[in-house]
């Protein structure tokens, strides 16, 4: 889909659509307005005759509205003036997306980003619509015999923004909205891959398809092989059950200067956890083919940095794994030397993200980094403790914490702190080595987070849990694309800092 932006007034378009705001109850914005006086009172007739109360999501399509050149005028509710925030914007917007798809109009302009948001600017409303009518426009049918082709798709949204002057800021809003619209595209693929066909080795093609496709950026497998001569053994103990082999994909990319120390990006890959000898459940157990969400997300980051071509250096690191049941697998009682030198006791084999984590914590410490972040679906205990709204975010480095809450706060793809004090770290002590992988039921996302902290002593670094957040499960599961807009916010943010 194409996104440009204009400045001009309704009743001059001549486009397939207009959209224009109609607030509750029965109140024209102001660009409604517009339309109304030229059409001589056409629109308040209808508001007056009860047809739209102008609540948040609803909608009317008008045609042959007299003397406005555009063929179709969709009115759509936008609720409360006084009580437009993000979130009604968002439904509105997604509301908007779905029903010009449904019409006939191939082509809209879109005068919904000229109004007033709490706190949010011209910049921030047009890039927030160009993400929700992805995400509107999203599906995942690449594996379905029968595709649903709509009759005649959407296919050109023009917003219009209030001045002239406006246009520039517009114009990067729609540029960074498609950046981050291909990352969480390219994150949901690979994620709701089943877990047959997205394997460890499928998420490095997945990379070295990127490669293909943007010149500054290069890939590179660390097989089992090279891993046993490193002496990543905690990370081969969780693949020991499976068939399909580990593998750990690097993205370097170059867009800073070459001694500039690089942020590296880890996501969890665990293309399936079925939790291995300490066997999760079969109720849902599908749903762990998403136990990769982390490596998907990093992959989709990285795409969107590759969009956007930011002067940082990123290294992306896809810890690609699974977790099975076998006479071969690792079993609870096991003692593993991880690369660092650290010993752990195994009493669980599903808390297997941790061991993977762990040692490619260790490994990225020869790329001397200035900031690590890792991203993984760690903890049940994550969706118990905030639930499908908010990831978990824990770091060891309180600036960094706060760059990342900004950027998910900027984003719209919200996180909260959890502590790791030193307090928690005892729950993790082993009577027979430096440490046990699961700390009981109590604060197990904290626990799990404190484990990885200890191997990442070198560096400032942050953990975030999107077990609650990465995937939607019911009726209409999929993946959610979660944190591709947050990293991409995180690594804008170090972009502009750098250009300052
Ligand atoms: N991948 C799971 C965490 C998970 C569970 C994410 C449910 C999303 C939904 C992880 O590998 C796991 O199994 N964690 C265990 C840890 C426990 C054994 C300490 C968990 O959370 O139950
Ligand atoms: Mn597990
Ligand atoms: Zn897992």
């Amino acid at each position: 889909m194409e996104f440009s932006v204009k400045s001009g007034s309704p009743e001059k378009q001549r486009s397939a659509c207009v959209v224009v705001g109609v607030f509750e109850p029965r109140r024209l914005s102001s660009v409604a307005e517009q339309l109304d006086k030229v059409s001589g009172g056409y629109l308040s007739n209808i508001l007056r005759r009860g047809d739209l109360e102008g609540k948040a999501g609803q909608t009317l399509l008008l045609h042959n509205v007299p003397n406005i050149l555009s063929e179709r005028v969709l009115l759509v509710g936008c609720g409360k003036e006084r009580e437009l925030d993000e979130r009604q914007y968002r439904k509105i917007i997604a509301k908007t997306i779905s029903t010009l798809n449904d019409t006939g109009a191939m082509e809209a302009v879109c005068f919904l980003s000229e109004l007033h948001v709490k706190g949010r600017d011209t910049y921030w409303k047009v890039r927030y619509a160009v993400e929700a009518a992805h995400e509107q426009l999203y599906t995942f049918d690449s594996l379905k015999s029968h595709r649903e082709e709509p009759r005649r798709p959407l296919r050109k949204l023009i917003f219009n923004v209030p001045t002239r002057r406006e246009l520039p800021v517009g114009e990067k809003a729609v540029s960074h909205g498609l950046a981050v619209a291909r990352g969480i595209h390219t994150c949901k693929d690979a994620a709701n891959m089943p877990p047959n066909i997205c394997t460890p080795s499928y998420l490095a093609e997945q990379a070295e398809k990127l490669a293909e496709q943007y010149s500054n950026v290069t890939v590179e497998r660390v097989t089992e092989a090279q891993m046993e001569e490193l002496g990543m053994n905690a990370y081969l103990a969780v693949s020991r059950g499976s068939h399909n082999p580990a593998v750990m994909t690097l993205m370097h990319y170059q867009g800073g200067k070459t001694d500039d120390a690089p942020i590296v990006l880890i996501g969890k890959g665990l293309t399936f956890d079925s939790g291995g000898i300490s066997i999760k459940p079969s109720d849902g157990m599908d749903e762990m083919k998403y136990d990769m969400g982390g490596a998907a997300g990093v992959l989709g980051a990285m795409h969107s940095l590759l969009e956007l071509q930011l002067p940082v250096n990123v290294i992306g690191v896809l810890a690609g794994c699974e977790n099975m049941p076998d006479g071969n697998a690792y079993r609870p009682g096991d003692i593993i030397r991880s690369m660092s030198g650290q010993t752990i006791e195994v009493l669980n084999t599903d808390a297997e993200g941790r061991m993977v984590l762990c040692d490619t914590l260790t490994y990225v410490e020869r790329f001397n980094p200035e900031t690590v972040v890792d991203v993984a679906t760690l903890t049940g205990a994550c969706v118990i403790a905030l639930g499908p709204h908010a990831t978990g975010l824990m770091s060891n480095h309180n600036p960094l914490a706060h760059e990342l809450l900004n950027a998910s706060e900027q984003s719209g793809d919200r996180a909260w702190r959890l502590p790791i004090w030193d307090e928690y770290q005892s729950l993790i002590d082993s009577p027979f080595a430096d440490m046990q992988n699961i700390g009981g039921r109590p604060a197990g996302t904290i626990t799990a987070a404190c484990f990885l902290s200890r191997f990442a002593k070198k560096f400032h670094w942050a953990h975030l849990d999107i077990a609650g957040t990465a995937w939607r499960g019911g009726k209409d599961k999929g993946a959610t694309g979660r944190p591709v807009p947050m990293l991409t916010q995180f690594l804008l943010g170090r972009a502009n800092s750098e250009t300052d």
